[in-house]
């Protein structure tokens, strides 16, 4: 990782970082199931659930299920959706737009509200820069009748392309425990559709290879500007300009899956010039045969605790996947990748090990709970991603939380550069905790939680940006004011650029964390953009600086020209490793 130590006299002082001890604190409601959890400015975050009854209602009176929360006031407004918004994909667009694509077929239950069918749904979002989510940009715009994808699509991932447009794949046209041949979208798309490809999908082998297992296929962005794509215990890299699959790595260890429904994660590490080598980390998920019958499994079957990373270089490649243990089992983890670079891991549970669709519980013994899952993990783990091998993996500094979250929970970095924690409802209801007559397992779940790092939680010195621009281009300069603690003076000072995600089933999908180059003087910190879409794709980004391992309040910026995709290539290109 590059970085500079703020006093080069005092090269090796980098002492024993204090433990940092993260603690849980509960603030508000959301109103609906934030399942879908996209965090929009230092104030405001998107959620999308299900159309059922909520406690959040539109001016109608009607039950919502999209709403703003509110990070000043903890608490959540309604926005108005047209179709249903449940089991979306999405990323934001080169200029600065979010785009929700899918969800699910009709929900024809009166009193859900009145979704149209959500399979071929198109949302757009924002710009909203009001900072309390009213004005201009701050409502969803849908046109189900001009604007919708070619096929339908219920989990389906997107992500954010070097041309700032969506590369969209896969999912199935029916709700499924399992995907199958005779259901699944097993191709892509793009948004907005590429020249001559309107209203046109490409096949994918790859998709058609991993079923039944392909839902919510873990894809990501790589520094050669291709796209790894993770699905059941297979991973292809695969070249967008020319439609081909270069690639194929090694299939994952020991029988591991981590595609859905088995529900393991996929994170790509931090990058840092100047080679920006990507590594994903696989955590999580089933050792179970993707052969194996619904009737054949338990929802007490221990998930695995089984990690594997590989940086996707031709070395890294050839060196295969490197492998670590969990303290425990997870099913349906999620990542968050602090400004800092480490990664914590959190929410899902510790057995069950299709624990997707468990909306209608449909392993074996799921009637005795209502869910496909048992055993909450309710303590998060890091994931210390610069040290050796060994020694990445920790508990110590971090709480337990009161409350389980299971299937369609949700976690996002804020702003402020804590992280909140929301949702959880295995049920294809609402089930409250007072309105339970089945005594069933993880009632739906409206209480929000953040996870503070000790710094937020003391109120201790913190790095302060006072400055930053609010757009560069690529491989550009720019200037930050910032003031460092006296305190954290000494220590490792980094600049990160983040996308936080479009957060949904466990999936982060886009999630990604470049180190920026950078040099100090005074309270200036000049910074160098990445030097091209490759390595972050253009559109919106949070910078936070970190100084001995404690982290500034983010500050947002557009990387690129902020024009309509698909954008023409910016910045300059470079000699890079990554495949
Ligand atoms: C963190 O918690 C542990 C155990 O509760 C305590 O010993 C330690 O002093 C705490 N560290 C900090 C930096 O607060
Ligand atoms: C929802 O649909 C019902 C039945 O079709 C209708 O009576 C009601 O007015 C609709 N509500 C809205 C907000 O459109
Ligand atoms: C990957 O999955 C396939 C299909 O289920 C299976 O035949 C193969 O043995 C698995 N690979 C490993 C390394 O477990
Ligand atoms: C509800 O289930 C819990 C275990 O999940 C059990 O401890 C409790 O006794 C049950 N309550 C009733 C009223 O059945
Ligand atoms: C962003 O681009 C999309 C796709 O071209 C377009 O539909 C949308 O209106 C644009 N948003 C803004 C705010 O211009």
């Amino acid at each position: 990782m590059r970085s500079t130590k703020l006093f080069s006299l005092l090269p090796f002082v980098h002492l024993a970082m204090a433990q940092k001890n993260w603690t849980f604190v509960q603030q508000g409601n959301s109103g609906i199931i934030p399942l879908e959890l996209i965090t929009l400015s230092p104030t405001l975050a998107l959620m999308y659930d299900r159309p059922y009854t909520n406690p959040l209602k539109l001016p109608n009176g009607e039950s919502a299920w999209a709403g703003l929360w509110h990070f000043d006031t903890n608490m959540a407004t309604p926005l108005e959706t047209v179709t249903n918004t449940f089991c979306a994909g999405g990323a934001f667009i080169s200029n600065g737009t979010l785009v929700a694509i899918g969800g699910q077929p009709l929900d024809d239950i009166p009193g859900w509200g009145n979704a149209t069918d959500g399979t071929m749904g198109i949302r757009l979002f924002g710009p909203c820069t009001s900072a309390d989510g009213t004005g201009p940009g701050c409502t969803v715009f849908e046109d189900p009748a001009n604007m919708h994808l070619v096929v339908t699509r219920w989990y389906p991932t997107a992500v954010r392309i070097p041309d700032g447009s969506l590369f969209i794949m896969g999912g199935s046209d029916l709700l499924t425990t399992f995907n199958g041949a005779d259901i699944a979208q097993n191709n892509y798309e793009f948004y907005p559709p590429r020249a001559g490809e309107v209203g046109q999908v490409r096949k994918s082998k790859f998709l058609e290879d991993t079923l039944p297992a392909n839902l919510f296929p873990r894809s990501i962005v790589l520094p050669s500007g291709h796209v790894l794509m993770m699905a059941n215990n297979q991973s292809v890299i695969y070249d967008i300009e020319t439609d081909t699959e270069l690639m194929r790595l090694p299939e994952l260890p020991n029988g591991v899956r981590i595609g859905v429904p088995f529900d393991g994660f996929a994170q790509l590490l931090p990058l840092s010039p100047p080679l920006y080598e990507p590594t994903v980390l696989a955590c999580g998920g089933s050792n179970k045969p993707d052969t194996i019958t619904l009737d054949e499994m338990s929802i007490q079957d221990t998930a695995t605790t089984q990690c594997q990373r590989m940086t996707l270089t031709p070395a890294g490649i050839a060196a295969g996947w490197e492998i670590e243990q969990l303290p425990d089992a997870r099913v349906m983890p999620e990542t968050v990748i602090l400004p800092s670079g480490d990664v914590v891991i959190l929410n899902g549970a510790h057995s069950g090990q299709v624990a997707r669709y468990s909306g209608y519980p449909s392993v074996g013994d799921s009637a005795d709970t209502g869910s496909n899952a048992a055993n909450p993990a309710q303590r998060g783990i890091m994931y210390k991603t610069t040290l050796p091998s060994g020694q990445r993996i920790t508990q110590d500094g971090l709480p337990t939380s009161p409350i389980p979250r299971m299937y369609h929970s949700a976690a996002t970095l804020t702003g402020k550069g804590n992280i909140m924690v929301a949702a959880s409802n295995p049920h294809p209801f609402v089930l409250t905790a007072d309105n339970n007559p089945n005594n069933e397992s993880f009632p739906s779940e409206y209480r929000v939680e953040y996870l503070n790092p000790d710094f937020i939680t003391n109120g201790s010195p913190r790095p302060v940006i006072s400055k930053s621009p609010s757009q560069l281009a690529f491989n550009a300069q720019g200037t930050i004011t910032v003031t460092i603690p006296t305190s954290l003076a000494s220590g490792e000072l980094q600049v990160s650029l983040i996308d936080m995600g479009f957060i949904t089933h466990a999936w982060h999908a886009g999630s990604r964390l470049v180190f920026l180059e950078h040099t100090l003087s005074g309270n200036t910190l000049t910074i160098t953009t990445p030097p091209n879409g490759n390595i972050y794709p253009p559109g919106p980004a949070w910078i936070y600086v970190v100084a001995d391992g404690v982290w500034s309040e983010g500050v947002q910026i557009m990387i690129g020209d902020g024009g309509n995709p698909p954008r023409p290539a910016q910045g300059v290109s470079v000699s890079i490793t990554s495949v």
